[in-house]
């Protein structure tokens, strides 16, 4: 069935995923979210599909938060039901994914925008985009992974102030933060990203699942980054990618990996 509140299109190994509500800023509402799982797990499953770019409809945003409509009137255990569902569903999902997936910020990306730019494995924005986590001027907290991801990402100190000012930062900003990657014209951004994916695309993708495990571990509860490293690396040895891309350098050609 076709998608109400996304679009999906995969092109040169690349799928593409776009919210489209732009008439509410691309507001994460529940029917969006469970739209994403789909699109994202689809893209996932589909050998075709090398990386994945996520980003929004219209020229003004990204996702400019969860839909506050939505759970204005919630009790305490339908908050936390949202959170929850929420970040098994989208957040955790997209960070675990296999596939490497590059958030391209288009305009404002606040709350649950932000969240999921940070759930993506990394980010390059425009530079008219605007980034937050103004949560607590509602009275709430960032609940999609927010208060983990964003002082990973920026320093437990630059966390807390954004959080607690529910200010906003411009995209340079974020690039001196290490938010994200690259800044670019707004009409340059999904080529930047097309380009990043393609480069992307070139190498293994058993390794770069490896490595994205691997990576992931280490800020996980109860696991040790370096064992998981160990595991991640010895399984490697035993894929026909490792052996196309050491014979191929050792043959002085370019591999071809055949993703397994
Ligand atoms: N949830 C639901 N609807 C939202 C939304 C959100 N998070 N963000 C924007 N919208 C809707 C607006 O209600 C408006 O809808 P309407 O035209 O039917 O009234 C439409 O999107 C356009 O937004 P508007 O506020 O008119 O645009 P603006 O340019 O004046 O302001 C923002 C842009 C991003 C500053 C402002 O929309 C905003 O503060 N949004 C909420 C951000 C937020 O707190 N996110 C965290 C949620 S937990």
């Amino acid at each position: 069935m076709a998608h109400q509140n996304i679009l999906s299109s995969l092109e040169n190994n690349i799928t593409t995923i776009t919210i489209n509500r732009p008439s509410k800023l691309n507001a994460l509402n529940q029917a969006t979210i469970a739209e994403l799982h789909k699109a994202f797990k689809e893209a996932d499953e589909n050998k075709k599909t090398k990386v994945i770019i996520i980003t929004g409809s219209g020229e003004k945003a990204f996702v400019a938060g969860a839909d506050i409509s939505e759970f204005a009137d919630y009790s305490v255990s339908q908050g936390e039901k949202l959170a929850a569902e929420g970040q098994a569903k989208l957040f955790d999902f997209v960070a675990h994914l296999s596939t490497p997936v590059i958030a391209a910020i288009n305009g404002f990306a606040l709350g649950g925008g932000l969240e999921l730019a940070m759930a993506a494995h990394f980010r390059i924005a425009s530079d008219n985009a605007k980034m937050g986590l103004p949560e607590v001027s509602l009275g709430v907290i960032p609940g999609y992974g927010g208060t983990q991801r964003l002082p990973q990402l920026v320093g437990k100190g630059r966390a807390m102030e954004l959080i607690m000012t529910a200010g906003m930062i411009d995209a340079n900003q974020a690039l001196q933060y290490g938010l994200v990657n690259h800044v670019t014209t707004p009409e340059e951004l999904l080529p930047l990203a097309q380009k990043l994916a393609s480069k992307i695309s070139g190498n293994s993708t058993v390794a770069i699942a490896a490595a994205i495990e691997a990576v992931n571990a280490g800020f996980e509860d109860g696991e040790n980054g370096y064992e998981a490293e160990i595991t991640q690396f010895g399984k490697c040895f035993g894929t026909a990618d490792f052996q196309e891309g050491t014979q191929a350098f050792l043959q002085k050609r370019k591999a071809n990996f055949p993703g397994k």
